[in-house]
């Protein structure tokens, strides 16, 4: 069998995601191990072209990594035929413009969420990409993360009985930038660059809620901006025009709550950045990226509340770890895989730009709920 190379434009490679996670643990190390195998013994080779604003920070990754082609014209990047696949993992406002392009150069997209940065343009990308016969998706990364996936496995496995309620808790401290650097780019902090919490968290959570449990009906939010002034990238005070907090109410179909708080502004005392606790009436679960945690009814203790005794019970003791039973690559990687089975071998891809743009819808009626105090319902989004 002949093996395919696949030419794969990357634009945003200077970037934290589109450096670390998608071109060096996912396209280079899926070259590294001689591309993705396909079901008929073929493989597909990824060849990456990579595309950004600044030509020596472009030359100084090529040369590093040893990767030949690189460009600071996308339009020219486009033109060219060998190139099949456009990725983007630029900051959220530029990626419309960009997608709209290779789109329209007939390219399959594949892209860092949110897949715009409003519902209206998000639509329309998935429109486009509809009409032109395009193979398109969404980066869900955090449905192939370790935690989640025996998640799924506790879901399928029908562990849970009936599902009652999941709390999320998500956050750490991201630092204000002037007596130590911020951890995460100015941008996050701007509305105005596509920045806050909302547009960038809702849309995991909408992923995850709806691929693990069931399609999100309604949201009550709260969000906040705790910090107002930060320090840039270049030790410039600036205005935090974003919310850097979000504390959510989400009603799925058939009616489980889930609630989850978000914040760039919150201390971490839990095992993991994320966590996720799963209530169901014959077991729960507690879920971060990469363990999971459960307590079957049948060994659920009585706990009896009794604020005048020393409680006996050492509740976190009490639950059983999930084990691995597999390896789990990187989750960008697999999902990488995923989309060139689906590109090459027809494999089904449900992470596609019209399910980013259900995030963005979550993304949105979240914020309208925050601004108006009620509760938002979410309309089935369909394509015109
Ligand atoms: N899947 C995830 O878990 C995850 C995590 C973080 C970020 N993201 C998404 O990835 C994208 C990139 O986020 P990041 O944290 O890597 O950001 P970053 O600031 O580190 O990188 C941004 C990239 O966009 C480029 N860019 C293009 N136009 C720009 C402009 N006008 N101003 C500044 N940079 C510009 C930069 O050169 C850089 O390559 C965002 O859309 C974000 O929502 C996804």
């Amino acid at each position: 069998m002949g093996d395919h190379v696949l030419g794969v434009a990357m634009n945003g490679v200077t970037g934290r995601m589109g450096y670390r996670q998608h071109l060096t643990r996912s396209i280079l190390a899926i070259r590294q191990d001689g591309g993705v195998e396909l079901p008929d013994g073929s493989r597909v080779i990824p060849e990456p072209v990579l595309v950004g604003r600044s030509a020596e920070k472009l030359r100084a990754i090529a040369e590093r990594h040893g990767i030949e082609r690189w460009s600071t014209d996308l339009d020219a990047v486009l033109s060219d035929d060998s190139v099949e696949v456009y990725f983007d993992a630029q900051i959220t406002h530029a990626r419309e413009a960009a997608v709209r392009a290779a789109i329209a150069a007939g390219k399959h997209v594949y892209v860092e969420k949110p897949t715009a940065d409003s519902l209206s343009a998000a639509l329309e990308l998935a429109k486009l990409a509809r009409d032109a016969g395009i193979r398109n998706g969404v980066v869900q990364d955090k449905l192939f993360l370790p935690g989640l996936l025996k998640l799924r496995r506790l879901v399928d496995s029908g562990f849970f009985g009936r599902i009652l309620s999941i709390r999320g808790e998500f956050g750490y401290w991201v630092f204000e930038g002037d007596w130590q650097p911020a951890q995460r780019p100015s941008w996050n902090y701007r509305a105005e660059d596509g920045g806050g919490i909302v547009l960038d968290m809702f849309p995991h959570w909408h992923y995850i809620l709806e691929q693990l449990f069931a399609p999100v009906r309604a949201v009550t939010a709260r969000v906040a901006t705790h910090i107002p002034e930060r320090w840039d990238e270049g030790g410039r005070r600036y205005t935090a025009t974003a919310d850097d907090a979000a504390y959510a109410v989400f009603e799925l179909e058939g009616g489980t709550v889930a609630q989850i708080n978000s914040s760039w502004s919150v201390r971490v005392d839990r095992d993991e950045l994320v966590e996720f606790q799963v209530d169901g009436t014959h077991g729960s679960a507690v879920a971060g990226l990469r363990s999971c945690r459960v307590q079957h009814r049948s060994v659920t203790p009585k706990a009896v509340w009794d604020p005048d005794a020393v409680d006996p019970g050492r509740y976190r003791e009490q639950w059983d770890t999930v084990p691995d039973n597999t390896e789990f690559p990187n989750g960008f990687r697999a999902q990488w895989e995923l989309f060139f089975k689906h590109l090459r071998a027809d494999a089904p891809f449900p992470h596609d730009l019209l399910s980013g743009a259900r995030g963005l819808q979550l993304a949105e009626a979240g914020l309208r709920s925050a601004q108006s105090g009620r509760t938002v319902e979410l309309e089935e989004v369909a394509l015109p």
